[in-house]
């Protein structure tokens, strides 16, 4: 199957079906020396474990993250060698999906591999199972880590913004959310009244035997300015593709976004404005921001050290347990009725994946920022280092 393998310089390919043995992933590219921390790492994994919670599917998997490759053996140091992370699946039930594995279930991936490959891994979808996003996550850990050594003020936080009609968006300071609030409750909706809306909808939905949808929002606070590769690899481009080849994933709002049109430019533009000394914010280089962020972070495809600000949408869950029409690989229409174990909205455990993936798209855009332009480069100096301005990093007046 091509296209598992994600990133240029930091590459992550993921290998595995639901129902296999294992998932997991290779990451090739990550640099030498640097001193993970395991048990750091198998705690993002549990994030986004299923069973966690009721709202989430019950399929009881602990994903113990085995490092088969690409580590020392003593000291936990990456050797700059193919880092190998395996999961392996315990707790597959595929007897549930025997009955109707000729039926193509409706919106998922079934028809589309059969079409594609002329079969299917039909035992809990395979490689379209959110499963596969083991080996995302255990990789995003790794960058995460790899990032933070390098960029220790860079936080990335996503939580559930709307879940059916619930939408918290006024209730939250997208500024100031940080992960601890978002865990907080099982919806990963950190705003507390909206949280528990959240909640009763998804237990009602599930209730019936049907699914909700929702936003999820993503900050990075602390993103250097000049990650994203013109032309064709902006880094809101290469966003883009990392959420949208997610599961369930079918959209994405870069700051303003859809409501950009609202307004006309002159209300629209971000204005500059370099911070003044008493005002510099810590370990933020340059001290130049813009006074709001309808970018999102990103201008022609490039950071500008804002806060990479975004929404992502996520459709109802597509496996619902209600009769529905459908048609099997046998040219019948035939009614089906799922059984099994699913995840009544994807959202909450949406969001470590969505972390993950943000942090695999920004080490990326730095190691090849390092390879091409070296590191510290230029612009994260401001115009002291350039021997441009006046020596405090403000433009003289006027
Ligand atoms: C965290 C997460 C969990 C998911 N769990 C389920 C699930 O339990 N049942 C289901 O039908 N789809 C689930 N999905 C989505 C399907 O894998 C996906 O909708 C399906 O493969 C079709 O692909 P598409 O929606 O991207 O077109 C999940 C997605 C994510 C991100």
């Amino acid at each position: 199957m091509a296209g598992s393998t994600f990133g240029s310089a930091f590459r992550v390919t993921t290998f595995g079906e639901s129902h296999g043995p294992a998932v997991g992933c290779i990451i090739d590219g990550c640099p030498p020396g640097i001193a993970l921390d395991l048990a750091q790492l198998q705690a993002f994994m549990a994030r986004r474990r299923p069973g966690q919670s009721r709202l989430v599917t019950p399929r009881d998997e602990e994903d113990a993250v085995e490092v088969l490759s690409g580590l020392e053996q003593d000291g936990g140091r990456t050797l700059g060698s193919p880092i190998l992370l395996l999961v392996r699946n315990k707790d597959q039930r595929s007897k549930s999906y025997e009955e109707w594995h000729h039926i193509y279930r409706p919106s998922h991936a079934d028809f589309g591999y059969d079409a594609k490959y002329g079969l299917r891994a039909w035992q809990g979808g395979g490689r379209a199972s959110a499963r596969e996003t083991v080996g995302r996550v255990a990789a995003g850990a790794v960058a995460e880590q790899v990032l933070a050594g390098r960029f220790p003020a860079l936080r990335i936080v996503a939580w559930v913004e709307r879940v059916g009609p619930i939408d918290a968006r006024q209730a939250i300071d997208a500024l100031s959310v940080t992960r601890a609030e978002v865990d907080a409750h099982p919806t990963r909706c950190p705003e507390r009244t909206s949280a528990e809306s959240m909640e009763a909808a998804i237990l009602e939905a599930k209730k019936q035997g049907d699914s909700l949808g929702g936003y999820l929002r993503l900050v990075v606070h602390g993103v250097p300015p000049g990650l994203g590769e013109p032309v064709f690899d902006k880094l809101d481009a290469l966003l883009a593709q990392a959420f949208l080849s997610l599961p369930a994933c079918k959209g994405i709002e870069i700051g303003s976004g859809f409501a950009g049109p609202e307004m006309t430019g002159l209300q629209h533009n971000d204005p500059y404005r370099w911070l003044p000394p008493g005002e510099h914010a810590a370990g933020r280089t340059p001290q130049l921001i813009t006074t709001s962020n309808r970018s999102g972070g990103i201008q022609g495809g490039i950071s500008n050290g804002m806060p990479i600000d975004l929404r992502l949408v996520f459709k109802p869950t597509a496996t619902v347990l209600q009769p529905q029409d459908s048609a099997d690989d046998a040219g019948n229409n035939v009614p089906l009725q799922a059984k099994g174990r699913h995840d009544p909205c994807v959202l909450p455990r949406a969001v470590p994946i969505v972390e993950a993936m943000a942090a695999l798209v920004i080490v990326d855009c730095w190691l090849r920022q390092r390879a091409q332009v070296g590191d510290p480069w230029p612009g994260l100096q401001g115009p002291v280092a350039r021997g441009e301005a006046d020596g405090a990093g403000v433009p003289p007046a006027g």
